[in-house]
C-alpha cells in the first residue's frame, strides 16, 4: 500500500496533460507508468486466479512493456498517443488493482496466496513499481526539460552552500572478493549468484566528479578531442551536437568561455560547482576519466568497496530531486549511494551460474544482457528501500536522461 501510494504521490503536482505526454521513445508518459505497474500485478498475480476477470480487455495490449511471452503489445514510441484511457480511467484501474491485491492478502489468504512463489511475485511487483517511481521522475524531467517554459515540478528550499570535498583516492588491496547478492532479502536475478572475483590493486575517488570539474573538461575542449573518446562515443557526441551534459544550457551572456545554467525539477538554476555532475552518458563519463588521467571503476571494484557501507545518501525520500555535494562525512567513500548512478566500465552480462526468474519473469532482466553498461549506487530518484550494494542497473552507453554521473578509479 505504501509503495502504491508513493507512486501516486509523485503525480500529485501534475496535470492530466503532464501525465499523458511522451517526450521521446525511451521515455514513457506518467499515465502509462501508472497503468503498467498495475498491469504487472493484474497479470502476474491477480490474473493467475481462475475467478479473476481483467479490468479492461485492451489493457493487456496497451500496458505490457516488453514481455514477448504474453503476446502483442503497443509499441513503446506510441505510448504518448494514448489520450484514451483517460488519466481518471487509469487511476480507477489502479484503485481496482490495489483493492483486489489488498483483499487477496488480507481477506482470503488461502493456500494459493501463501505459496512462496506467489509471495515472491508480489515482492517483485513492489520492487518493479519502485523502479517505475524512479522512471516517472526521470521521464518527467525529460518531458519538462524539453519544454521551452522549463516547468517547475517541485520547489525545494534554498540550502546553505555545501562544502567542497578535496578529491582523494582511497586504495584497496588486490585479492579474491565475493560479489553478488546473498541472504534472504529480495534481490533481482541479475545480482545472483554470489561468486568470487579477483581484483587487482585499485583506488576509488572519495567522491563524485563535480560540475566544476566537468566544466574544466569542457573548457579544455574535451568534447572536440578525439584522443579522449571511444569511437562510438565521439561519433555519437558529434551527431547529436553534445557540448555539455544533458540539461546544461549555454547562457546567452557568456563571454569567451562557455557558461551554463542547468534545468532541474525545481526550474533553471545556476551551476553549483561543488555539486556532482549529472546526466552524462557512459561515453562522456569515459572521456572525462581519460582526460583526467584515470578510468571508470569496474562494477566488481565498486561493489567490493561499497559492501560494508551504510545505505544512506541523497535518495528519493530526501525530496530533493537533484544531486548535491553534501553527504555523510563519516565514511571514506562519500556519495556511494544516492545522488547519481555511477557508470562503471563493466558491460552488463550474466554472472557465472546465472539463472533467470522462472516463466515470463525470465524476460525481466536476462534478455537485456547485451550492448549495455552497468551503473551502481542509485540516485536522488531511487527509493531508499530499493537500493543495495549488489544492485545492478544498466543502460545503453548513449543514455543521458537518467541521473547518471561519474566516480573515478585508478589501478595502483
Ligand atoms: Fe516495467
Amino acid at each position: 500500500m505504501l509503495v502504491r501510494r508513493g507512486t501516486e504521490a509523485l503525480c500529485k503536482p501534475l496535470s492530466p496533460e503532464d501525465c499523458g505526454a511522451q517526450s521521446m521513445p525511451d521515455a514513457s508518459p506518467v499515465k502509462w507508468h501508472l497503468a503498467h505497474t498495475s498491469w504487472f500485478f493484474e497479470t502476474f498475480v491477480l490474473g493467475q486466479r481462475p475467478t479473476y476477470r481483467p479490468f479492461h480487455e485492451t489493457y493487456g495490449y496497451l500496458f505490457n512493456s516488453y514481455y514477448d511471452a504474453l503476446g502483442a503489445r503497443l509499441a513503446r514510441p506510441e505510448r504518448g498517443l494514448l489520450t484514451r484511457p483517460s488519466l481518471a480511467d487509469v487511476l480507477s484501474y489502479r484503485s481496482h488493482v490495489t483493492e483486489r491485491m489488498f483483499a487477496l492478502l488480507t481477506e482470503t489468504p488461502d493456500a494459493w496466496v501463501r505459496r512462496s512463489a506467489v509471495i515472491d511475485l508480489i515482492e517483485l511487483g513492489l520492487q518493479h513499481e519502485q523502479q517505475h517511481q524512479e522512471l516517472i521522475v526521470t521521464d518527467l524531467k525529460h518531458l519538462f526539460g524539453s519544454n521551452p517554459t522549463r516547468p517547475v515540478y517541485r520547489v525545494w528550499p534554498n540550502e546553505a552552500p555545501s562544502q567542497e570535498t578535496a578529491l582523494e583516492f582511497v586504495t584497496f588491496d588486490a585479492g579474491v572478493r565475493e560479489v553478488g547478492h546473498s541472504g534472504a532479502q529480495f534481490a533481482f536475478d541479475n545480482e545472483q549468484p554470489r561468486h568470487r572475483v579477483f581484483v587487482e590493486p585499485y583506488a576509488l575517488a572519495n567522491r563524485l566528479v563535480t560540475n566544476g570539474e566537468f566544466l574544466e573538461f569542457i573548457r579544455d575542449g574535451g568534447y572536440s578531442r578525439p584522443d579522449l573518446w571511444l569511437s562510438d562515443g565521439f561519433r555519437t557526441a558529434a551527431e547529436r551536437h553534445w557540448r555539455a551534459p544533458l540539461y546544461w544550457y549555454e547562457r546567452p551572456d557568456r563571454g569567451v568561455e562557455p557558461c551554463f545554467e542547468i534545468y532541474t525539477l525545481s526550474g533553471m538554476t545556476p551551476i553549483r560547482a561543488e555539486d556532482p555532475v549529472c546526466h552524462v552518458s557512459y561515453y562522456e563519463a569515459d572521456a572525462y576519466a581519460r582526460w583526467f588521467g584515470a578510468r571508470l571503476p569496474t562494477e566488481m571494484e565498486w561493489e567490493a568497496a561499497a559492501e560494508e557501507l551504510p545505505i544512506e545518501g541523497n535518495l528519493l525520500e530526501s525530496g530533493r530531486l537533484h544531486p548535491r555535494a553534501t553527504a555523510p562525512h563519516h565514511v571514506r567513500l562519500r556519495q556511494m549511494f544516492g545522488d547519481v548512478w555511477e557508470w562503471t566500465a563493466s558491460a552488463y552480462g550474466p554472472y557465472p551460474g546465472y539463472v533467470p526468474f522462472e516463466g515470463a519473469m525470465g524476460e525481466y532482466n536476462g534478455k537485456f544482457m547485451c550492448n549495455q553498461m552497468v551503473l551502481r549506487g542509485g540516485s536522488c530518484a531511487t527509493p531508499r528501500e530499493h537500493i543495495r550494494a549488489s544492485y545492478r542497473n544498466f543502460f545503453p552507453p548513449d543514455a543521458r536522461w537518467q541521473f547518471s554521473g561519474v566516480r573515478l578509479a585508478r589501478s595502483t
